[in-house]
């Protein structure tokens, strides 16, 4: 078994769990034969406690909000971590409490090559605007490289996207990847033909499944993975699909997900 498909989720509708150790955890996607995968994390205030991955894993993590000091360094929403396995804990102290994405994954190295640790804080960052897709322009995207690992350990980075992100034709071709996607949307909004990510919105696609098409009302800010390769490689279909302006909730949700996946997440009132 691996990771199962899940497309999509809100992790408003994922219970928390407690993991036993102080804090609680959103499980969003796990691989069942070895529980690793990708949670969200809530430290209380106080907690000491820094994010540990099974021996021989190594992990990743974003902070969604709070305040944490890492190795002394005091980082708030939008700090992004990598852990190679092998790596020392951090030491990690929150006086307030913080909410944290976490990614625990094998990610195999070649022989040799340096994986370095890292610990970024998103917000200084600049946007990459030089790499748009021609099929994916009208989203008018921009991009954050956080983690390029070596050979092909995968690529992290931050994805955004501009309002009235809808093509000028009707239609779009869909796409596939040889390698997986993993997408937590941290702020904003989505339309896909599982329906309407909004802020919370959580998809993990193994590869090789058609996908698309993704098109935005209102912008959006997002997390995206490609577990297994550095580069994104897109193969486009040659039948071309309509628009879906007001797309129904039709998620893809791995066997067993509570009831409660499967229910339409009310969206916030904005106004
Ligand atoms: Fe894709």
């Amino acid at each position: 078994m691996a990771r199962p498909h899940v497309e999509f989720v809100q992790s408003q509708s994922v219970e928390w769990q407690d993991a036993g150790d102080g804090t609680a955890v959103k499980r969003l996607n796990i691989d069942p034969d070895n529980g690793d995968g990708t949670v969200l994390r809530r430290y209380p205030a106080g907690s000491g406690r820094a994010p540990q991955p099974r021996a021989g894993l190594s992990l990743e993590f974003y902070v969604l909000d709070g305040e944490i000091a890492i190795d002394g360094r005091v980082l708030g929403a939008h700090a992004y971590g990598y852990r190679p396995a092998g790596t020392p804990a951090l030491t990690w102290q929150t006086s307030a409490g913080a909410l944290v994405l976490e990614i625990g994954e094998a990610r195999p190295v070649p022989a040799g090559q340096d994986d370095p640790a890292i610990l970024l804080d998103c917000l200084a960052l600049p946007w990459d605007v030089s790499t748009y897709d021609p099929q994916l322009r009208h989203m008018h995207n921009a991009r954050k490289v956080l983690r390029l690992g070596p050979g092909d350990s995968g690529r992290t980075f931050l994805l955004a996207g501009l309002p009235h992100g809808f093509p000028s034709t009707p239609d779009l071709p869909l796409e596939r990847h040889p390698h997986g996607e993993e997408m937590f949307l941290i702020q904003g909004e989505m339309k896909s033909p599982q329906g309407v990510m909004r802020d919370g919105a959580y998809f993990y696609r193994p590869p090789g499944i058609w996908h698309g098409l993704h098109v935005s009302e209102f912008g959006f800010l997002m997390l995206m993975r490609s577990p297994g390769a550095n580069k994104i490689s897109t193969q486009w279909s040659e039948a071309r699909h309509p628009v879906q302006y007001r797309p129904a909730f039709d998620p893809v949700l791995p066997e067993g997900a509570p009831a409660a996946w499967g229910r339409p997440h009310a969206a916030r009132p904005t106004y």
